[in-house]
């Protein structure tokens, strides 16, 4: 039986994110020559790590999928106890590990420590595919955001 494993990421667990990550990429892309791609990483991540939570599933100690969470404190107000909310993003599985719940596992990592740390909500923005996850998970399409991108 695959026992799968999923933990708190740490400036460690920086390769295997970045292999993640590159992995992602190259599924969607093709083979991508980039070789300061790792070391953009790590300096993102180290950058990030004040304020992002990450999280790593493996299995044998190979890594299989991640999920992060930017957390951010919203500006206080007189008379009200401050709050965060948090951001899910770059969540991916390895496509052979795909559709065994892995997914599901990280998801609710976040979700169980968006409950113990009391963040107000959590936001994602769903692949049209990913909208029935994360549906499953508790989430729910909302109308209150918007986006705004550059135009050409
Ligand atoms: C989304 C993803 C992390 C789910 O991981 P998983 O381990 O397969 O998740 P689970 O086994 O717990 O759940 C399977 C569900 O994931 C979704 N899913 C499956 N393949 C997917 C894919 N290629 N892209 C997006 N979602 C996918 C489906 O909803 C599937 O269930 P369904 O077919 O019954 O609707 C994984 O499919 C993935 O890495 N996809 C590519 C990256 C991506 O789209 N990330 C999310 C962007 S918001």
């Amino acid at each position: 039986m695959t026992v799968v494993k999923v933990r708190r990421a740490s400036a460690e667990d920086v390769p295997a994110l970045a292999t993640l990550r590159r992995a992602w990429t190259e599924e969607q892309n093709g083979e991508v020559v980039d070789p300061n791609f790792e070391a953009r990483f790590a300096e993102w991540f180290a950058t990030e790590s004040g304020r992002r939570v990450a999280w790593i599933a493996s299995v044998d100690d190979r890594p299989i999928g991640m999920l992060n969470l930017a957390v951010f404190t919203r500006m206080p107000r007189p008379g009200v106890e401050p709050n965060r909310w948090g951001y899910i993003a770059n969540v991916f599985v390895l496509e052979a590990h795909r559709d065994s719940g892995v997914g599901r596992l990280l998801v609710e990592e976040a979700v169980t420590f968006a409950r113990d740390e009391d963040l107000v909500r959590l936001v994602l923005s769903p692949s049209p595919r990913s909208v029935p996850f994360y549906e499953r998970a508790g989430f729910a399409t909302t109308d209150r955001l918007m986006m705004w991108t550059p135009k050409a």
